[in-house]
């Protein structure tokens, strides 16, 4: 059987360029290569894309981006001719494209724009397409949709930067402290805070503003963070459901990438029955904001017991020790059969 050229997009012009490098690392690595044949693109913090055919361990530690091991790529949105199209010294080289995998984290990756590019190529896409990735980038609309389908959603209010300070200060003491303040549209805890109380709240709206002109302020959900892998396109499989245990009530970008004082746990320490809830609450999440191929879906489950929506996470971290890998492997799912599926859920559609 011929083998799938599957484009595999790394870096971006995003602040999770870093977070990306890893994860597509390790599915470049964990791809079955019987059956696929990855076309590397990287895509530099400039936003420079890349043809790249250096030794893989180059993308992991960084130094991908040289002249011997890269050329200029772009892909063409002309429908008679889908492809990568890479600028040699002997002319333009046309690489065919069987599926693209963007293993992209944050602006410029997981929230539709490239997505867009391959819709409009007519090359299948591994993952969510453009509106549900960017519903899910946008933690307003996506609750707004999400609560529209009868899941509880946390209190919050969306602020510009027009707003005034005496309008946030309302705004804030309406939810009450503590309460969190972030961009609407970002990813790896990048500009959120915790504000304990009044005196933190300037500076936070001032961090927050600093990733995106719209920022939500959204009460204090207690208990503890809840994810669920879900893959499918119409059928879907759930992993089994994780629990995040932190010391410190906020899962920051260190905590996130060290797990210095906290720990994840799969499957979550719930009852059987908060189990199914939850899983179910996140496949109804996963349809009503229309995602497609893999996502993890976030949620808290509250001292009361109740369920409550976080966010979606359409490309979530994908090393092989990564939440969404993990799991999907206690349901017996391996890292190189979760990418296999996604693919094929791509091509087979
Ligand atoms: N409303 C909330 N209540 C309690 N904790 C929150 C709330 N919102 C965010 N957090 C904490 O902040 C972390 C990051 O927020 P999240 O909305 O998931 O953004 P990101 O897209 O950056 O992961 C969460 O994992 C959680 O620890
Ligand atoms: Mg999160």
């Amino acid at each position: 059987m011929k083998k799938l050229n599957i484009a595999v997009l790394f870096g971006g012009c995003s602040l999770e360029y870093s977070v990306s490098l890893e994860s597509a690392h390790a599915v470049i690595t964990h791809m079955d290569r019987t059956k696929y044949s990855p076309v590397l693109v990287g895509i530099s913090p400039k936003g420079n894309w890349l043809h790249f055919t250096g030794a893989v361990e180059k993308i992991k530690q960084d130094t991908w981006n040289n002249p011997d091991d890269c050329a200029p790529a772009l892909v063409s949105p002309d429908r008679d001719a889908p492809g990568l199209l890479v600028q040699t010294t002997a002319g333009v080289e046309k690489i065919s494209l069987d599926a693209a995998f963007p293993v992209l984290h944050g602006r410029n990756g997981e929230d539709g724009t490239v997505q867009g590019l391959f819709e409009l190529a007519g090359i299948p896409l591994v993952g969510c397409g453009v509106l549900a990735s960017a519903l899910c980038m946008d933690k307003d609309r996506a609750h707004k949709l999400a609560q529209a389908a009868g899941i509880t959603i946390p209190s919050s209010t969306v602020l510009t930067k027009k707003a005034s300070k005496e309008n946030a200060f309302a705004c804030a003491e309406k939810l009450g402290y503590p309460l969190f303040v972030k961009p609407v549209r970002a990813g790896s805890s990048y500009g959120i805070t915790r504000v304990m109380e009044r005196g933190g709240l300037p500076a936070a709206l001032e961090l927050a503003f600093a990733y995106d002109d719209h920022i939500i302020l959204e009460e204090a959900i207690s208990g503890f963070e809840v994810g669920c892998a879900v893959l499918g396109n119409d059928t879907l499989t759930v992993g089994e459901l994780d629990e995040i245990e932190l010391a410190d009530g906020f899962f920051d970008f260190t905590e996130k990438y060290t797990l210095k004082t906290s720990e994840i746990h799969v499957p979550a320490r719930i009852s059987p029955a908060k189990t199914a809830e939850m899983k179910e609450a996140a496949q109804r999440i996963y349809k009503v904001l229309g995602c497609q191929g893999f996502a993890r879906v976030d949620m808290f489950l509250d001292k009361d017991g109740r369920v409550v929506f976080n966010e979606v996470n359409t490309i979530p971290g994908f090393t092989a020790h990564s939440r969404y890998p993990s799991m999907m492997k206690a349901i017996g799912m391996s890292f190189e059969q979760v990418i296999s599926n996604v693919i094929e859920l791509a091509v087979s559609k």
